[in-house]
């Protein structure tokens, strides 16, 4: 992403979420707050105009990836709650707002929003401007995953490693070098046992048939021309092997079958999610 300026891919995925509480019935993610994080103008453009981000055909599936891969997350995060989980670090939070309806009991479970120092600061002016107090279990924490280890960010921001933590991190992989996302990844894989992470990334582009792979080439094109373009892509089997290799006891791949059937079976509108990412889940 441009350093000067607030991730732009963070506003457009807080608004396919907003969109999925408008559009989709039954929801697959549900979030009260999805609506006024993006900002009482684009809220009242969306209300307007629910499918203004319809842009193609692929909108859809786009939308259903959004919300299913927050919703898997969350998920996880409830049984890693059970597990023993006390802190929740949300990698590259954008515009999630977890920490703005957190279920639990103030104490139980800190969040830490890591983000670049950018978009955090325009969060931070974007919770103000819509009257939202910050909770005082959360504390942000800016990284730039590029140049600053997320072990230095983290511990200046008050994390404790030597709590069991979930980390979750979606929508981020696939701009970052590689190197910086497995930089990320053997971070947590040293967390006390218990802890897991759950994220999202993009297939590589050779794995693909000719029909995703003009999908994958459309949207790359419009990524890149918004300044944040797609640089990391992995492979399924290779990315399990490497997680195993860095620590992680247990991994889990969700590719889009099993996306699909999890969360869209049996719906009256055909939503479901595509087929070039995938979401991984691994824990210590
Ligand atoms: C598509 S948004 C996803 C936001 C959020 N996770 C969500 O799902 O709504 C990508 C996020 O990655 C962050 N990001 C991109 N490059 C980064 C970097 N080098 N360091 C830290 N964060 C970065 C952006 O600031 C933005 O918040």
């Amino acid at each position: 992403m441009k350093e000067d300026r607030a991730s732009s891919t963070a506003q457009r995925v807080a608004m396919l979420r907003a969109a999925h509480q408008l559009l989709d019935d039954p929801k697959v993610f549900d979030d009260p707050v999805a609506l006024r994080i993006i900002g009482k103008e684009s809220a009242s453009a969306l209300q307007a105009d629910p499918r203004q981000l319809e842009s193609t055909p692929l909108s859809p599936y786009l939308r259903a990836f959004v919300a299913a891969r927050s919703r898997y997350a969350e998920d996880e995060l409830a049984l890693g709650v059970r597990r023993g989980a006390r802190q929740y670090v949300i990698l590259g939070a954008g515009f999630d707002t977890f920490a703005y309806r957190n279920p639990h009991p103030e104490g139980v479970l800190h969040v830490f929003e890591v983000d670049h120092p950018t978009t955090q600061t325009r969060k931070q002016e974007r919770l103000k401007e819509i009257g939202i107090t910050l909770p005082g279990d959360l504390t942000f924490a800016p990284v730039d995953f590029e140049t600053q280890t997320l072990g230095e960010g983290l511990r200046a921001a008050g994390y404790d490693p030597g709590k069991c933590t979930f980390f979750s991190w979606l929508g981020v992989t696939e701009y970052l070098m590689t190197e910086a996302v497995m930089a990320v990844l053997r971070s947590i894989a040293s967390a006390p046992a218990g802890s897991g992470v759950v994220f999202d990334y993009m297939i590589s582009p050779s794995l693909l048939n000719p029909a995703q792979r003009s999908r994958f080439d459309a949207l790359a094109r419009r990524v890149a021309s918004a300044g944040e373009p797609w640089q990391a892509f992995f492979d399924p089997e290779l990315l399990t092997r490497d997680l195993r290799a860095m620590g992680f006891g247990y991994v889990e791949d969700q590719g889009p079958e099993e996306i699909n059937v999890k969360y869209f079976k049996n719906r009256k509108d055909g939503l479901r999610v595509g087929t070039l990412s995938h979401v991984m889940k691994a824990e210590v």
